[in-house]
C-alpha cells in the first residue's frame, strides 16, 4: 500500500511540477487586487486567482488558494460541466477544445488601459477565441470581454456565448442584487448562494434593468457595507443577458458565467467575421460593498460614464407637475418657478409634440417629432428664450425608438415596427406603442435624425431625456433575412450602440438622460452615451431611500437622478416634509419634480436655502466616494446613515435618516465610515428646518476617529420620516 502511494506520488509531482515550472503565470495586477490565469503554447488557459493583490505568486501556492480551473470552459470534451461558449460546427459537430497559441500584453493607445490578450484555436476546426482582460493604472476594475472567429467552410452557430466566466474557490457566499419593476425598480435582495443554480437574467428585449440588474456582488460570508471581502460584477450590454451562479460541492466551485442570452438569439457567424462578446466588468474589495461600490463609481467616473467626473446641473422636470398637459402659460410658470428657485435647467417631458394626432395622452403621436403648435404656439425657441432670460437652460424628452400605430410615422412606414409579418403586433402603452426595429439601416437613419433635427433646429437644447417605454413583443424584423430572425436581439442593441456613436460624434456636449418607464434601462453598456439615469418613476422619498441607496451599489451619484416631488406623491401614501424629500434628492443628482408655484412661501424659501446648499457640496456628494453605513433594508436599523467623502477626506458629508419614528426608543449613537480618524472635523448641519435652531452638534469639532468609534446622538422629533444632514470640514 505504502509503495503504491510512493509511487502515485511521485507520478504526480512529475507531472505537476513541470507543470508548473514550464507554464507561465500572468499576473494581472492593479493597486490593490490581483488575477492571475496561467498558460502555455497548446494548453488551456487556467483560471489561478482573483482577490487581493499578490506581490508573489507562490502565496497562493502556498497557502491552497489557487482554483486551478479553466478559465474560458467549452463545450465538448466535458459536457456535463458549465460552458461559457457553446457552437455548432459548419459540419454539426457540437464540440470545441480550446489550445493556447500565443498570449500578448499591449498598452490601448485609445483608452490607456492595458490589455493582456490571449489568442487560442480549436485543437481540430479552424475555430478561434480571444480572450481579453483590460486594466486601468488609476482604477481596481477589469474588463473583460472574448472574441469568435473562424474559417470554416460555411456558418458556425454560436448557441451561447458568455462574456466572461469567474471560478472561485467554495466558500460561504452571499450574493447581493437588484430586482424589481416599474415603480418599484431596484430592491435590494440578499441571500446565500446555496447547492444548485440561481439565474439573473433578462429577457424584456429592450429595457433590461426593468425587472433584475445585470450588477451584483458576491460576499464571502454576510456582506457587510465597510468590511469584508466582496466581489462585484456587471455585464456592459443593454440586451438581454444571462449571469448564473453554479455552487458545485463536488468540486468545491463556485461558478459565475457572464454574458449575453443566448436564449432566441443563436448566431449564425459567416467565415471571418468577428463575433465580439460585451464587456464584464468586475472588482473586488476587503471593504466591504460599499469598498466595491467606490471601485465601481471610480472606474465608471473615469472611463465609462460620459462626462463622468463633472456635476451635472439642478433641474425641474415638467412630467409629475403637469404630465402631458404640456402648454404655453404652464411651462412659462415652470420656467420661472425653477429658475426663481435657483435652479440650472428646465426639462420639458412628454406630451409636446404631434402635429396631425396631438400627443395628449399615451394613444398616440410618438414618431411625429414636430411641434404641437395649438399647445406651444409660440416654439420651442420661445420656450428656450424663455429660459435663457431667467439664466437657465433648457430641455427636452423624445422617446425615439418607439411609434403608436396612431401616428403619421406609422401610416407611412408600417414594416418599421418589430413585428411578425402574419400576426397583428400586441401594442403596449396606451394599447397603440409599438418598437421601431433598429436591425433596419433606414430606422437607424430616422433615429438619428430625430435627435439631428432637433438639434439642427434649435441648437440651444442642453438636454435631451431619451425614453423608451416598452419592449420587445412579437420579435420579428421585416429587414433581417427569414433564416437571421434569431440575430434580433442582438442586432437591435448593436445598432442602438450605432446610432448612439453618431449621436455622440455630431453632438458630444449634449447632456442626454437615460430613462426607460423610470430606471429600466441601467446599465453599463449605454453609459457610454448617456449622462445620467432617470432612476424611477416612483418618486416618493421613503421609496426612494431604498431604490438610491441601491442604485449606489454600482452607479455613483452623478448617474442617480434623484427628484424632490409633491407629498403624498403618486403612487404611495408616505407624507414626508419638504425637508426630508430635499435630503433624500440630495443623495443623488438633485433635481424637481412638481410645479414650484403650488409652494408655500415658507416651502419656496426651504426650497431655495436646500438648491444653494447642494450646490455648495454636490461635488462631493456627485464625485467624492460614498460609504454606506446603515441601510434602509435592514428591519433591524430604525434609522438609515451613508456618507459621501471627498477622496482626500478633507470633506464629507453625512446623510441620516429616520425613516419610522419608534416612540420611547432612545436615539442610538450614529457612527460615521470613510473620515481620517486623525484628523478633526468641524460640524455644520445643512438643511436645518429653522437656520436659527439648528441641531446642537452645529460649529463642533469632533476627530475623524470618535465619529466612526463612538458616533453621534441626534435628537428626533416625534414622527416619522425625518432626517438630519450634517458637513463636515476637516480643521
Ligand atoms: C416614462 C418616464 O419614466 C417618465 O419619467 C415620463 O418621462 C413618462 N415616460 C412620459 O411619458
Amino acid at each position: 500500500m505504502k509503495k503504491a502511494h510512493l509511487l502515485w506520488t511521485l507520478l504526480a509531482v512529475c507531472l505537476f511540477v513541470p507543470n508548473l515550472l514550464w507554464a507561465k503565470n500572468y499576473v494581472i495586477s492593479t493597486a490593490k487586487t490581483s488575477l492571475v490565469l496561467r498558460t502555455e503554447p497548446g494548453k488551456r488557459v487556467d483560471f489561478v486567482y482573483y482577490g487581493s493583490r499578490i506581490d508573489r505568486v507562490n502565496d497562493i501556492y502556498a497557502t491552497k488558494s489557487a482554483v486551478n480551473w479553466n478559465a474560458y470552459p467549452v463545450f465538448g470534451t466535458n459536457c456535463r460541466a458549465e460552458h461559457a461558449l457553446a457552437v455548432t460546427h459548419a459540419n454539426g459537430d457540437l464540440s470545441l477544445e480550446l489550445e493556447t497559441v500565443k498570449v500578448e500584453s499591449y498598452k490601448d493607445e485609445k483608452d490607456g488601459g492595458n490589455v493582456t490578450e490571449f489568442q487560442l484555436r480549436d485543437k481540430v476546426f479552424p475555430f478561434y477565441v480571444k480572450l481579453f482582460y483590460k486594466t486601468y493604472e488609476d482604477s481596481d476594475v477589469i474588463k473583460t470581454w472574448t472574441e469568435y472567429s473562424h474559417k470554416e467552410k460555411s456558418d458556425v452557430v454560436l448557441r451561447k456565448f458568455a462574456s466572461a466566466y469567474i471560478p472561485m474557490l467554495a466558500n460561504d457566499y452571499w450574493l447581493s442584487y437588484l430586482a424589481g419593476q416599474q415603480n418599484s425598480e431596484s430592491d435590494l435582495y440578499e441571500e446565500p448562494i446555496n447547492r444548485g443554480r440561481k439565474m439573473l437574467g433578462d429577457h424584456d428585449g429592450t429595457r433590461n434593468a426593468f425587472k433584475t440588474h445585470a450588477s451584483f456582488m458576491v460576499s464571502q460570508g454576510r456582506p457587510q457595507e465597510n468590511s469584508g471581502n466582496v466581489f462585484g460584477g456587471t455585464l456592459a450590454w443593454s440586451g438581454n443577458y444571462d449571469i448564473s451562479f453554479v455552487r458545485d460541492y463536488s468540486h468545491g466551485r463556485l461558478e459565475i458565467t457572464a454574458g449575453m442570452n443566448p436564449e432566441m438569439s443563436h448566431y449564425y457567424l459567416k467565415p471571418n467575421e468577428v463575433f465580439t462578446t460585451p464587456e464584464f466588468i468586475f472588482t473586488y474589495s476587503t471593504e466591504g460593498k460599499s469598498g466595491v461600490s467606490r471601485q465601481f463609481h471610480r472606474w465608471a467616473r473615469n472611463h465609462q460614464i460620459i462626462d463622468g467626473t463633472k456635476t451635472r446641473d439642478i433641474l425641474l422636470n415638467s412630467w409629475e407637475g403637469v404630465r402631458f398637459n404640456v402648454n404655453q402659460a404652464g411651462m412659462d410658470k415652470m420656467i420661472r418657478g425653477i429658475s426663481e428657485l435657483g435652479g440650472e435647467l428646465f426639462v420639458m417631458d412628454d406630451g409636446w409634440f404631434g402635429d396631425k394626432y396631438p400627443r395628449n395622452d399615451g394613444t398616440s403621436s410618438l414618431g411625429d417629432w414636430v411641434l404641437c403648435r395649438e399647445k406651444l404656439p409660440n416654439g420651442i425657441d420661445a420656450l428656450i428664450n424663455s429660459c435663457e432670460e431667467r439664466g437657465i437652460k433648457f430641455g427636452i424628452w423624445i422617446e425615439p425608438e418607439m411609434v403608436n400605430s396612431k401616428s403619421e410615422l406609422y401610416e407611412k412606414h408600417p414594416d418599421w415596427v418589430v413585428r411578425q409579418p402574419d400576426r397583428e403586433p400586441t401594442p403596449g402603452r396606451g394599447g397603440s406603442q409599438l418598437l421601431l426595429d433598429m436591425c433596419n439601416p433606414k430606422v437607424q437613419d430616422f433615429v438619428f435624425k430625430v435627435v439631428d433635427d432637433l438639434l439642427q433646429k434649435h441648437p440651444r437644447i442642453h438636454y435631451i431625456k431619451w425614453d423608451a417605454n416598452f419592449s420587445a413583443n412579437n420579435v420579428g424584423s421585416y429587414y433581417l433575412p427569414k433564416d437571421r430572425q434569431s440575430h434580433f436581439y442582438i442586432e437591435y442593441h448593436r445598432s442602438l450602440q450605432k446610432v448612439l456613436e453618431r449621436i455622440r460624434a455630431k453632438y458630444p456636449k449634449v447632456i442626454i438622460q437615460l430613462c426607460a418607464s423610470g430606471g429600466g434601462r441601467l446599465n453599463y453598456g449605454l453609459l457610454p452615451y448617456f449622462h445620467e439615469n432617470w432612476t424611477s418613476d416612483n418618486t416618493d422619498a421613503l421609496q426612494r431611500l431604498q431604490i438610491q441607496w441601491s442604485v449606489s451599489m454600482f452607479y455613483p451619484s452623478n448617474v442617480i437622478a434623484a427628484h424632490v416631488s409633491r407629498s403624498p406623491s403618486k403612487g404611495a401614501n408616505n407624507p414626508s416634509s419638504l425637508k426630508f424629500r430635499f435630503d433624500v434628492a440630495m443623495t443623488g443628482r438633485l433635481g424637481l419634480e412638481l410645479r414650484p408655484e403650488t409652494f408655500s412661501e415658507s416651502e419656496k424659501l426651504f426650497a431655495k436655502r436646500a438648491i444653494e446648499t447642494y450646490k455648495g457640496i454636490r461635488d462631493i456628494i456627485q464625485l467624492g466616494d460614498i460609504y454606506r453605513i446603515l441601510s434602509p433594508f435592514d428591519k433591524e436599523n430604525l434609522y438609515s446613515t451613508q456618507l459621501f467623502a471627498t477622496p482626500k477626506k478633507d470633506r464629507a458629508v453625512f446623510f441620516a435618516f429616520c425613516p419610522y419614528y419608534r416612540r420611547n426608543q432612545p436615539a442610538p449613537a450614529l457612527k460615521m465610515a470613510g473620515l481620517d480618524p486623525n484628523r478633526n472635523y468641524r460640524i455644520r448641519e445643512l438643511n436645518p428646518l429653522d437656520p436659527q435652531k439648528p441641531a446642537s452638534i452645529n460649529g463642533k469639532v469632533v476627530s475623524g476617529r470618535f465619529l466612526m468609534e463612538q458616533g453621534i446622538v441626534l435628537r428626533w422629533e416625534k414622527g416619522d420620516r425625518q432626517s438630519a444632514v450634517l458637513e463636515l470640514t476637516a480643521e
